[in-house]
C-alpha cells in the first residue's frame, strides 16, 4: 500500500515547510537572509561569551568556580565516552527477544522458554567440530586466569609470561581444586590454589608440589588436559572436537587487523537461546533478508511493531547469494550481500553496503563491507554455552577515515538487526527436517545445511532428556 504509507511522510514535509514559513515570514517578519544574517551574529556573540569565561582568571575562593569546572569535566568525557569510546552492547538471555506471558516478567518467560525448549526428535549435536572463539585477547592480560563454560566443558585458560593463552581442564587431580577460582600464573604454569600443585600449560604436567618428600617422584598420572588455543585477530580460539581429532583447518587471519590498518570501534555480545546452527543458517536464508530485516533499523527491533506505518517512508532492500568454497577450503562458505536504502521510495547510493561474509567453520564470520566512506570488518563469534545457549559476539574494526561515532553508528545497525533474528531464534524450535518447497530460496537453505552437517561427528548424539525437553 504504498500511497498509505507515504501519507505520514507527506504529512511530516507540509508540517515542517509550515513551520519554518511562520517562523521566518510570520512571526519575525523578516525575509529568510536576514534570519540567516541573525544566526550568524548570535553565534558571534556566543563564541565571544565562551571565549571571555575562558579567560577570565577565576575565582579560586569560589566554590562555584570548581562545580563549574567539574561540570565541564564531566561533559567532555560523556562527549568523548559517546563519540569516540568504543561500542560495547551487552545483551543477555531475557534482555531483547522475548515477549512476557501473562503476569511474568520478561526474564521469567526467558527462563521459562529456556527451559521447555524442545529439541525435536532428532537435533544434531549441540557441540559441533572446530575452531571457537572464545574472548577477544584485551579481555586476558599476562598473568591472568579466567574459569569458562563452553561447549560443554569446563575449562581454565590463563595467559603465561611468555604470552600464550593456555586453557586445561579446570579440576586438579589432587583433590579437585578448581585452577581457574584463585589458581595463580606462575611464570607459564597455573598453580591450584588449595595445595599449591602447579601445572604447565602445553601438556598439562605436574611440574612441582612443594611439600612432597624431596626423594619422591610427581606421580606420572598428576596430570590435567590440556586443550589447543591459538590468537589471532584479538581473539582467542579453543579447538573443539567430539573425537578428540586434531585442527583439520585454520582460523585465517585478517591483514588488516594483524597490521594495525583497521581500527578497532567496538563489540556487542548476545546470549541467544537456539540450537548453534540457526545462527549461520541465517547467511543462507534469503527469504527472511526481506521479512525480517526489510523495516528501517530505526522501527525498533520488537518484530510486532517494526511495521508501524510511522516508519515505512524507509526500507531496507537486501539482495544475497551463498555458496561453498572449494577444497582445500571446503570448511568456508561464502554470502555475497549487497544492501541499499530506500527513503520515499528514492534509492540513495551513498547508503549502500557490499558485504562479503566468510563463513569459516561452524562459528566464525567475516564480514566484510565496503561503504562510501571506507571499508571495515564485523567479526562475527558463535560460541555455544549450553546445549540451546549461544554466546555471539561482533567486533568492528575499520579504517581509518571512517570516524569512531560512524564505526559505532555501524556497529549499532548490525546490532539492531540481528536482535530481530534473536527474536525469532529465542522463540523457535530445531527443525531437522523443514517443510521445504520448489524455489530456490528453499534450496538455498538445504544446501547450507548439507554444509553444516560436516561439522558434526557422527559418534556425537545430542543428550535428550527424558521428555525431549531441557526440563530440568
Ligand atoms: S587440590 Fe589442587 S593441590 Fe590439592
Ligand atoms: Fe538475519
Amino acid at each position: 500500500m504504498p500511497g498509505r504509507s507515504l501519507l505520514p511522510a507527506i504529512f511530516m514535509l507540509i508540517f515542517i515547510i509550515a513551520v519554518s514559513a511562520s517562523v521566518t515570514e510570520k512571526i519575525l517578519q523578516i525575509p529568510l537572509l536576514e534570519v540567516g544574517g541573525l544566526w550568524v551574529k548570535a553565534t558571534q556573540t556566543a563564541t565571544a561569551r565562551v571565549a571571555s569565561v575562558l579567560t577570565i582568571s577565576p575565582d579560586l575562593t569560589s566554590p562555584w568556580t570548581y562545580a563549574r569546572a567539574a561540570i565541564l569535566v564531566w561533559l567532555g568525557y560523556l562527549a568523548w565516552a559517546f563519540f569516540w569510546r568504543p561500542l560495547n552492547r551487552v545483551r543477555k538471555l531475557g534482555d531483547v527477544g522475548y515477549v512476557a506471558e501473562g503476569s511474568f516478567t520478561t526474564k521469567e518467560t526467558a527462563n521459562f522458554i529456556q527451559r521447555r525448549k524442545k529439541n525435536g526428535d532428532d537435533v544434531p549435536p549441540f557441540y559441533p567440530n572446530g575452531w571457537f572463539g572464545l574472548m577477544e585477547s584485551f579481555y586476558l592480560k599476562k598473568g591472568e586466569s579466567q574459569a569458562l563454560n563452553v561447549l560443554g566443558m569446563e575449562l581454565v585458560i590463563y595467559r603465561g609470561q611468555n604470552n600464550r593463552v593456555y586453557a586445561l581442564d579446570p579440576y586438579c587431580p589432587h583433590n579437585g581444586g578448581h585452577l581457574g577460582v584463585g589458581g595463580r600464573v606462575v611464570g607459564n604454569c597455573i598453580e591450584c590454589p588449595f595445595h599449591a600443585w602447579t601445572f604447565r600449560g602445553e601438556d598439562g604436567k605436574c611440574v612441582s608440589i612443594p611439600y612432597m618428600d624431596k626423594s619422591a617422584k610427581i606421580p606420572t598420572n598428576a596430570k590435567v588436559k590440556s586443550h589447543i588455543t591459538t590468537e589471532l585477530n584479538g581473539w582467542i580460539y579453543l579447538w573443539h572436537h567430539a573425537e578428540g581429532l586434531e585442527p583439520t583447518w585454520s582460523v585465517p587471519e585478517v591483514d588488516e587487523i594483524n597490521s594495525g590498518l583497521w581500527t578497532y570501534r567496538g563489540r556487542t555480545e548476545h546470549h541467544i537461546n537456539c540450537h548453534i546452527e540457526e545462527i549461520p543458517e541465517n547467511g543462507a536464508d534469503l527469504v527472511h533478508l526481506g521479512q525480517v530485516h526489510g523495516p528501517v533499523f530505526a522501527a525498533g527491533v520488537d518484530l510486532r511493531t517494526m511495521w508501524s506505518t510511522f516508519w515505512s517512508f524507509a526500507q531496507h532492500h537486501w539482495s544475497a547469494e551463498w555458496e561453498k568454497c572449494p577444497e582445500p577450503d571446503g570448511h568456508i562458505g561464502v554470502v555475497k550481500l549487497k544492501h541499499a536504502l530506500a527513503i520515499f521510495g528514492r534509492m540513495f547510493p551513498g547508503l549502500d553496503l557490499d558485504v562479503t561474509a566468510k563463513q569459516i567453520g561452524p562459528g566464525i564470520v567475516y564480514l566484510f563491507f565496503e561503504s562510501a566512506l571506507g571499508p571495515g570488518v564485523y567479526l562475527q563469534h558463535v560460541t555455544p554455552l549450553g546445549p540451546m545457549v549461544q554466546k555471539v559476539t561482533h567486533d568492528i574494526y575499520v579504517s581509518s577515515y571512517i570516524l569512531p561515532p560512524v564505526a559505532k553508528f555501524y556497529m549499532l545497525g548490525e546490532a539492531l538487526m540481528v536482535e530481530r533474528d534473536i527474536m525469532i531464534w529465542n522463540n523457535k524450535q530445531y527443525v531437522r527436517r523443514p517443510l521445504y518447497v520448489a524455489s530456490k530460496e528453499d534450496k538455498l537453505v538445504k544446501k547450507h545445511r548439507e554444509w553444516y552437517s560436516q561439522f558434526y561427528s557422527k559418534l556425537d548424539k545430542p543428550l535428550l532428556r527424558k521428555d525431549n525437553t531441557l526440563e530440568f
